[in-house]
């Protein structure tokens, strides 16, 4: 089941692969340029052979063979042109095809920790802005810059003094490139800080639609989204202004220096230190040398951007990109432990559970149950690697979970969230986890143990139908069956459930006793938290967590007995009697340090 596709994926995480591909294609565009640019003195040879050579001999024969010379150069230079926009066009294409899928697997993992969906979005648009610059003019000038100085080199020769006002020119305007990065690149970044915040309120606004609706705040609302857009504008606009006034203030100094090498040409000619080809041939080689030069402030805004987004990409990479097992381990058949695990949220750092364990055999089912906010969402993610752990681990069969590749791990785990998000997709797709081999039997049989076969089936186009973006066409309630279904599919060893009866009705909870007892009897193990303790039928085993730590484990009669303020279903509606305070104490008792375990 381990995908080459997976594979190859995890070994491409990290830089290291993308500086192997392109390092050799790098060398060969630069040596190709190098090609072209020598090529691209074609013109000023000629210039120089015609006003000094043909013209003085009279000679149309020499005329005629350096014209020939002259053509067969402008057409291999174009050649080579050609193939080299060619490259770079193809090199944003390989690059998206290779970064495109890692970019969006990157973009699927950020929301876990903590980022914004806008934000993980944004790493899919930057593989777009990094394909678009390598089919631009931004890379032609930057593999063209290394070769300026063949041009500077043939202007000395002509005329040290022309060489040193060319080399001069060079200088300045390469100052003012620098100049350029340094005044915009704060104001790029910050304008795409600007740019995430302002699609964060987009996407939250557009999100919370109905509340919008509802309490009649969406005119309030689209005011946040223009203040934040305002923002946004302004600062693209300052970068845009800096950038355009290097640009043409590179330009006016283009020109001018363009004339003045003219002018002293002259003044060199009538002094006799030059020939009279030489001013022209000079002309066209230093209007060559700057010209890269020029096309990249022209185009700086491009390769700021280009740059950024590779940059980004790259740090998210390496930061989200975990090493995956490259064993293929055997099936888990016997137990999970929870190793002393520390957790805290990957967003802020805090830590919300600390050294909770505890051991679970093949047939056990767990309830987990606890005030709200206590932390047992939070030891459902680290059981399920959706958060990382700070300190210990979850072993499945000894293995910690870190040495499973995560979509081989996958089929042995079913989880079934506190808030069910279906994919957008149909019912078939969403209960096999877009299996692109439908196991007709494994779906019908997950709908069947999740008891919403019967429903399904006399929807429209039953198990066919589309579900719509986060499968708003069933009620909360169907969803979260329809979620149920989904852990259960292919009968996995481990199955998790965060209080999967929030919105069961009473036919829907038998179901649920229904499922956990198979998972017993066919030796797998069942974790389900529970805010109500009617699916605490069929566990044999219950923690309590509250306040980050686990305060209580041991079969569910024992357990029970000592905590039954904690799953009383509504204390809002429970008057607190005495037995209740006994029990409060016996908490503390148990919180300092008698938990069993
Ligand atoms: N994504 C998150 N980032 C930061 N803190 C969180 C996050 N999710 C939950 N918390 C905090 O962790 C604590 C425990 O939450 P949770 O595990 O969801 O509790 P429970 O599931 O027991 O109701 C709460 O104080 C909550 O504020
Ligand atoms: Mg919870």
């Amino acid at each position: 089941m381990a995908s080459s596709n997976t594979k190859a994926l995890s070994e491409h995480r990290g830089d290291a692969m993308l500086k192997a591909e392109f390092k050799g294609i790098g060398i060969f565009l630069f040596w190709i340029s190098g090609i072209i640019n020598v090529l691209a003195l074609t013109g000023s040879f000629y210039m120089l052979q015609i006003y000094d050579r043909a013209l003085t001999s009279g000679s149309v024969q020499t005329l005629v063979a350096l014209s020939m010379l002259a053509i067969g150069l402008y057409l291999s230079q174009g050649v080579f042109d050609i193939i080299r926009s060619q490259i770079l066009v193809r090199i944003g294409g390989r690059l998206d095809r290779i970064l495109a899928p890692i970019a969006h697997r990157v973009s699927v993992d950020m929301p876990r920790f903590g980022f914004s969906t806008s934000e993980a979005l944004e790493r899919g648009r930057d593989v777009d802005t990094l394909r678009g610059f390598m089919g631009s003019q931004g890379p032609m000038a930057l593999f063209d810059l290394p070769w300026v100085p063949i041009y500077i080199l043939f202007v000395y020769l002509l005329h040290p003094v022309l060489g040193a006002v060319t080399l001069g020119g060079a200088i300045v305007l390469t100052l003012l490139t620098v100049l350029t990065e340094l005044r915009s690149r704060k104001l790029s970044s910050t304008a795409q800080q600007a740019n995430v915040l302002r699609n964060n309120i987009a996407d939250s606004n557009a999100r919370n639609a109905d509340i919008l609706k509802a309490m009649g705040f969406a005119g309030r609302a689209v005011a946040r989204f223009t203040a934040a857009n305002q923002e946004h504008v302004q600062l693209q606009t300052k970068a845009s202004d800096i950038i355009g006034t290097f640009s043409a203030l590179s330009r006016v100094l283009r020109m001018l220096l363009q004339s003045a090498l003219l002018g002293i040409g002259a003044y060199l000619t009538i002094k006799g230190q030059m020939s009279a080809g030489s001013i022209i041939a000079v002309s066209v080689a230093s209007s060559r040398a700057l010209a890269p030069i020029d096309l990249a402030i022209g185009n700086w805004k491009g390769v700021v951007a280009a740059r950024q987004a590779f940059k980004r990409l790259r740090e998210t990479m390496v930061a989200l990109g975990g090493v995956s097992g490259p064993l293929d381990l055997p099936a888990p058949k016997h137990s999970v432990k929870v190793e002393k695990i520390t957790v805290s949220a990957p967003a802020t750092g805090r830590v919300l559970l600390s050294e909770v364990s505890f051991e679970l055999k093949a047939g056990q089912a767990l309830g987990i149950i606890g005030p709200s906010g206590g932390g047992k969402t939070t030891l459902i993610r680290a059981l399920t690697g959706i958060w990382p752990t700070l300190r210990g681990g979850v072993r499945l069969d000894d293995a910690d979970l870190n040495q499973w590749d995560e979509d081989v791990i996958g089929q042995y785990v079913g989880y079934l969230p506190q808030e069910v998000a279906l994919l957008d997709g149909s019912v078939i797709e969403n209960i096999s986890r877009l299996d692109p081999q439908r196991d007709g039997k494994a779906i019908v049989a997950a709908a069947m143990a999740a008891g919403i076969h019967e429903m399904i089936v006399r929807l429209p186009e039953g198990y066919d139908t589309q579900l719509g973006p986060m499968g708003t066409a069933l009620s909360a309630g169907q969803r979260q069956r329809v979620g149920l279904a989904r852990a259960l599919y292919k009968d996995p060893f481990l199955v998790i459930m965060d209080e999967p009866n929030a919105f069961l009705d009473a036919e829907g909870e038998q179901a649920l006793n229904v499922a956990i007892s198979r998972i017993r009897a066919r030796g797998g193990i069942a974790i389900v938290v529970a805010h109500r303790p009617n699916v605490l039928a069929e566990v044999d085993l219950v923690a309590v967590i509250q306040n980050g730590k686990l305060t209580a484990f041991g079969p569910k009669d024992q357990v029970i007995a000592t905590h039954r303020p904690t799953i009383v279903p509504n204390p809002v509606n429970t008057p607190a009697p005495a037995a209740a305070t006994a029990a409060r104490t016996e908490y503390r008792t148990i919180q300092n340090g008698s938990a069993t375990a």
